[in-house]
């Protein structure tokens, strides 16, 4: 078991739906930062989980997510 209850083995799928999506993760703790950004580009699938070090997600830009609660598109609105 990890520090946090962030035991979880469940993967979050993110399928770019435009160049220059952005996939970040946040840190796990008591302050909350970015620690890692992937650029995604059209057509392009990241697989991530939720670890000992990233208890959060935040994706800018237009993308599909999948993940065991089921399927969200992100947009990005100007
Ligand atoms: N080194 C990071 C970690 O183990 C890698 C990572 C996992 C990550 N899930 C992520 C980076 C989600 C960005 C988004 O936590």
């Amino acid at each position: 078991m990890e520090k946090n209850g962030s035991s979880n083995n469940d993967y979050v799928i993110i399928k770019a739906i435009e160049d220059g999506v952005s996939v970040i993760g946040l840190t796990r703790g008591s302050d909350t930062k970015f620690h890692h950004s992937e650029k995604l580009d059209k057509g392009e699938v990241m697989i991530a989980q939720f670890t000992e070090h990233t208890s959060a997600i935040k994706i800018r830009g237009n993308a599909k997510i999948l993940s065991c609660y089921g399927e969200i598109e992100s947009e990005f609105k100007k």
